[in-house]
């Protein structure tokens, strides 16, 4: 098997990687803090230089390399599986050092049931324990598909091996037209996970605030079943934004079932202008229905935040502009 050796400013560690295997999942997996956020070749935090030895990009076109990258030899850990021995120049974090290593697994599709016009539960079991921290995602392999899709965990830890997402059909995808038209449950399935950094901290007696943009809502919905299950004392805020009331309502209904007795607050929005009449919710950018109703308060809040960038990036603005410091907030933009 390939031996991947890592040169960073402060050490020099190494680990071997499997030729089907990308070196973020080996490095992981090895216990190495290799830094990342995607796993799907867009956010470019993973890249690294190659020195000696060759590698093979399963997605050579990915847009978390620019072409500057490409004329200087960089490359995507989380897209690049070793041919040979390598040696490497990367940035090391301790941060990344993962708290569950990541596990390949094979798994069963359970169920695909819709939840929105173009979202569905979808539910996968494993042999194994279903091992990772609330906010955190998988890698979905499914077979005819050639690169697995991270998808994140809606439900809460648990021994019998349940994953749970909420997965949206983008028109056009390769997984999701798959998933939604030609998947039969019962069909095998590839798990690889956990990853991600957005994960639920726990800091006793903190308030909480999640807030959730269309499928963002699966790792917004595992870290309030998390808050709600383990902690009756930290105050749950819960915030759900959408295009319109056909996209928000039921996500909101599925909050309410799931931790209704322990929320504080649950907020949601629409940015259609024209809803439909029997909306009660607001109307607008997700992130001003937070500002209303938290604006000074927002400092004492753990912060986690999930959906389209367009929407991360007006919360960070906004939670920046009332002082809320950067560490308290945890996001997967997607
Ligand atoms: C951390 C994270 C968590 C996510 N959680 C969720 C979630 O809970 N629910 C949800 O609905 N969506 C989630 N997504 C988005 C999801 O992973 C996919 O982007 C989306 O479902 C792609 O659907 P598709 O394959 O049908 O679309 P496609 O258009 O076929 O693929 C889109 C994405 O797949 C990847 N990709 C495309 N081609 C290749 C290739 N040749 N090799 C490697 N990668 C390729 C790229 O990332 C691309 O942007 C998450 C994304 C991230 C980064
Ligand atoms: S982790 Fe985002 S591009 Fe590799």
């Amino acid at each position: 098997m390939p031996r991947i050796c890592v040169v960073s400013e402060q050490e020099t560690v190494s680990f071997t990687c499997g030729l089907d295997e990308t070196l973020l999942s080996a490095g992981l997996r090895a216990g190495i803090g290799l830094p990342y956020q995607c796993c799907s070749g867009t956010c470019g935090s993973c890249r690294f230089e190659v020195t000696a030895g060759e590698i093979w990009s399963q997605w050579p076109d990915a847009p978390g390399l620019s072409s500057r990258d490409r004329r200087l030899n960089r490359q995507l850990a989380c897209q690049s599986r070793p041919l040979a021995d390598c040696v490497i120049r990367m940035r090391l974090d301790q941060r990344y050092v993962p708290a569950i290593k990541p596990l390949r697994m094979t798994g069963v599709l359970r169920a695909i049931e819709p939840v929105t016009r173009d979202i569905a539960r979808v539910t996968i079991s494993t042999n194994r324990a279903a091992e990772f921290l609330p906010g955190q995602f998988a890698l979905v392999h499914l077979a005819g598909v050639p690169a697995p899709r991270p998808y994140s965990m809606s439900n809460t830890p648990n021994g019998e091996g349940i994953w749970e997402f909420y997965i949206k059909r983008i028109p056009g995808g390769e997984l999701t037209g798959m998933l939604f038209d030609g998947a039969a449950v019962g069909a095998a399935v590839e798990l690889d996970g956990p990853y991600g950094m957005a994960y639920l901290r726990q800091v006793p007696d903190r308030p909480v605030l999640c807030v959730a943009g269309g499928s963002g809502i699966a790792p917004m919905l595992s870290i309030a079943r998390a808050v709600a299950r383990d902690s009756g004392t930290r105050p749950l805020h819960v915030y759900v934004g959408g295009r319109a009331p056909a996209d928000v309502s039921p996500l909101v209904a599925v909050v309410q079932a799931v931790c209704g007795a322990h929320l504080r607050h649950l907020g949601a929005a629409v940015s259609n202008t024209e809803p439909a009449a029997e909306w009660t919710g607001e109307i607008g950018p997700i992130h001003e229905a937070v500002e209303r109703d938290l604006a000074a308060q927002l400092k004492d809040f753990d912060v986690y935040l999930a959906g389209p960038p367009a929407m991360i990036d007006a919360c960070l603005g906004m939670l920046s502009r009332h002082g809320v410091a950067a560490d308290l907030v945890h996001y997967d933009a997607y």
